[in-house]
């Protein structure tokens, strides 16, 4: 899938038609610069579960929302940059959770690590509104 957004609204609403049409369990890869618009897509997207009040995990790497039927991830690994660091995450058992919906923002930091069964979204900036944004399920 391949979307063009023109306006922040616009990325929220990708972000939930989007994540309509999956279920848990799901890892959503998120790649893109600084601004390109990967938690603003997570908000829209987490809007449509439930979840109204999505920050950007700066300073804490991971905020987990636990729903009735969904737990939602949002991880942030921009401020990660060593192995040694990675591993000290835990991820696995964030991967195996069967009610996981987790997006992580900078994937591209643990490439390695990642599973191969997930969702690649690309975020590009074409302008200083405009965004192409393109899903691609892994496997
Ligand atoms: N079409 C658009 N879609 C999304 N954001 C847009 C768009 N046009 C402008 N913006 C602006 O770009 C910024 C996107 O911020 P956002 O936090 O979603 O990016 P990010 O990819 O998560 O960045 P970071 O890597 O710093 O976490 C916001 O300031 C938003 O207002
Ligand atoms: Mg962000």
């Amino acid at each position: 899938m391949e979307f063009i957004s023109k306006t922040p609204e616009e990325t929220e609403k990708i972000g939930e038609k989007v994540i309509k049409r999956y279920k848990p369990p799901c890892i959503f890869c998120l790649f893109g610069e600084l601004g390109s618009g990967k938690t603003t897509f997570i908000r829209g997207a987490a809007r449509y579960m439930g979840v109204t009040k999505v920050r950007s995990p700066t300073f804490l790497y991971i905020f987990i929302y636990n729903l009735p039927h969904v737990n939602l991830y949002h991880i942030d690994l921009y401020r990660i940059t060593k192995t040694e660091e990675w591993n000290a995450l835990g991820l696995d058992e964030y991967f195996s959770d069967k009610k996981g919906i987790i997006f992580i923002e900078w994937a591209d930091r643990i490439r390695k690590l990642l599973p191969e069964k997930r969702v690649d979204v690309v975020f590009e900036l074409i302008d200083e509104k405009r965004r192409k944004i393109i899903v691609k399920e892994k496997n």
